[in-house]
């Protein structure tokens, strides 16, 4: 046990802010979902977001030291949210030092409120630091003091960029090496070189430590900032699970009333995950509709990813036998269980309820009909493959989301041609005169640099693939970019080596590094294919195709966007390798 006694929420709540108010700190309210000044995310994803302005040297009213609970949403890990830890929606607990203090003192004060407010056994704490690059120097001085703290010198960590530098949240803006501090859970070592960069269970996350002196730049360049600051991040549900020692966040108090009654209303079935995906994406949806800046669902932005959540939310309902005039019950849970920390929901609330209402039974009505479609088409398509007009099809007549008929098709081991479905899209856009911008991919603004970037790199990435693994069938099975990561699902048969893994993301970067422009011409798909190109889309044979060149390293059918050349890309590295379905694999990875 990490602790001796149970802690819920809203004593981990209190007990922070207290914490950081004694010692100086300003209590500033939680922003709203919907970030004011970046266009390149749709929602507020950390606690520091809102406050960019300052950190980069404006002053804030409140001073320089500051603490909050922030309400975040991130979207783009949606299909992992069901397992013990990830939820689309979180509070973050923060405190901020702009231009004050620095890293021991933020480090004491952490170690402090660990220790001697919330008893944590220190024997249980590990941490992580910087272990330096081209950017920033190794992080002696935090190593140092925690190791004066008592941290003993086999718990601390030294990790790389790839783990343990944050930010920026967006595309550009304020960024720094960070400690991260862990609970170690000695049952779950996965062997002797397991360390915080492991997945393993061994090593669990609880506060994020960011030393922010760098500005990144458009360009990709990191400047350092004329003020040091702290940002620091505790996700408050995976704080409190850990503490209390529970397997995962849902058993948490804040969820506990929501899958109580989950349960009794499911008839039968011990289907745990979907459970939990109704428990997250209805709290999620409450958040958004309360919001002070009050979304409703709708086609684009941020309405599009609240629609997307309740729709998912009524198909997993559906799947459990739970009539999904229910739901907006759990709404009204939430709004007791969060009211009084968020005065907004509790004020929202009719409107939360009214709202859940009309896009539930909007999409309940043709969610049927639209199911019954898709089992027609399972029987009539060829190359196991959905077209993109079939797709939009159920979009368009059944109010079915794009990655809703994504995630039933790989539930049936079959593919939907993305492209084709957001080239049918586009078509009746145009035709409908509904010129707005669409933005929905993991919640991130689409076309970003940053997204062409990553796009760029996944065509860089199954080249080398095939070179790497020596298999030319290998192909694109999807595929999925968010302005942090690309996510690249890919046919193989066994999971890669750590050898292959560091041979794939080296051929990369000497990808990069030979620095190859890119270039587009447009042809017909038989010319594209007859010329060599990639390209998965059988059924769109004899239109005319976008094909990207990279130097003489990749040519693939593609939509685009891409980057101009492949050194604006980075250094690229691969965060996660693992099963996808049956004999398909994913590859996680950044670029720095
Ligand atoms: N911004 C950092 C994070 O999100 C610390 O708050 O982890």
């Amino acid at each position: 046990m990490v602790r001796k006694d149970n802690m819920n929420s809203s004593e981990l709540r209190n007990k922070y802010l207290e914490y950081f108010v004694k010692n100086g700190h300003t209590r500033i309210k939680s922003a709203s979902l919907i970030p004011d000044n970046d266009p390149t995310v749709l929602f507020t994803t950390a606690g520091m977001h809102p406050l960019v302005p300052y950190l980069l040297g404006e002053k804030h009213p409140g001073g320089n030291r500051l603490t909050n609970v922030q309400k975040c949403v991130r979207t783009g890990d949606i299909d992992e949210v069901g397992d013990n830890s990830h939820c689309t929606f979180f509070e973050m607990l923060g405190n901020w030092s702009l231009g004050d203090y620095f890293k021991e003192e933020s480090i004491k004060m952490s170690f402090n409120f660990l220790v001697n407010e919330l008893k944590i056994d220190i024997n249980t704490i590990a941490v992580s630091v910087f272990a330096g690059d081209e950017t920033a120097p190794r992080d002696m001085v935090s190593a140092t003091c925690w190791k004066n703290l008592g941290i003993k010198e086999e718990k601390i960590f030294f990790l790389p960029k790839k783990n343990n530098w944050w930010g920026p949240a967006g595309v550009t803006g304020p960024c720094g090496p960070d400690t991260e501090i862990f609970i170690v859970n000695e049952k779950a070592s996965c062997g002797e070189n397991c360390s915080p960069a492991c997945s393993c269970g061994k090593y669990l996350e609880i506060w994020n430590n960011v030393f922010m002196e760098y500005e990144k730049k458009a360009d990709g360049s990191y400047v350092p900032l004329s003020q040091k600051n702290v940002d620091t991040g505790m996700g408050l549900e995976r704080t409190v699970s850990i503490l209390n020692g529970n397997n995962s966040v849902y058993e948490i108090d804040v969820f506990k009333p929501v899958m109580d009654r989950i349960k009794e209303l499911a008839s039968g079935g011990e289907n745990i995950r979907a459970r939990r995906v109704i428990a997250d994406h209805l709290r999620t949806a409450t958040f958004m509709l309360g919001d002070e800046k009050g979304i409703t669902p709708s086609n684009v932005d941020q309405g599009y990813i609240l629609r997307r959540l309740i729709r998912r939310a009524v198909r997993f309902a559906r799947l459990i036998s739970i009539a999904p005039e229910f739901l907006p019950e759990l709404a009204k849970e939430y709004i007791k269980i969060y009211g009084e920390t968020y005065p907004e929901i509790k004020n929202n609330g009719e409107k939360i309820i009214s709202e859940l209402q009309k896009e539930i039974s909007r999409f309940d009505d043709t969610l049927q009909k639209g199911l019954v479609e898709f089992e027609k088409l399972k029987k009539y398509i060829q190359n196991n493959r959905i077209s993109g007009k079939a797709a939009f099809r159920l979009y368009d007549t059944f109010g079915f989301p794009i990655e809703m008929t994504i995630e039933l098709a790989e539930e049936n081991g079959i593919t939907v041609d993305k492209e084709g479905y957001e080239e049918c899209f586009r078509e009746h856009q145009e035709k409908s005169h509904a010129g707005a911008e669409q933005k929905f991919k993991g919640g991130l603004a689409d076309n970003s640099e940053q997204t062409s970037k990553l796009h760029t790199a996944t065509h860089i990435l199954l080249a080398t693939l095939k070179k790497v693994l020596k298999d030319n069938t290998i192909s694109q099975k999807g595929s999925n970019i968010t302005a942090e990561r690309l996510r690249f699902d890919f046919n193989f048969e066994r999971p890669l080596t750590e050898e292959e893994i560091k041979d794939v993301e080296k051929g990369v970067n000497e990808v990069i590094n030979r620095a190859l422009p890119i270039t587009c011409e447009e042809m017909s798909a038989d010319a594209a294919l007859k010329s060599g190109a990639e390209g998965a889309f059988a059924e769109r044979y004899g239109e005319i195709v976008k094909v990207y060149t990279i130097g003489d390293y990749s040519k693939e059918i593609c939509g685009g966007p891409h980057a101009g050349n492949t050194k604006e890309l980075g250094k690229f590295s691969i965060s996660k390798e693992q099963s996808s379905s049956a004999g398909v694999r994913r590859i996680k990875a950044i670029l720095e």
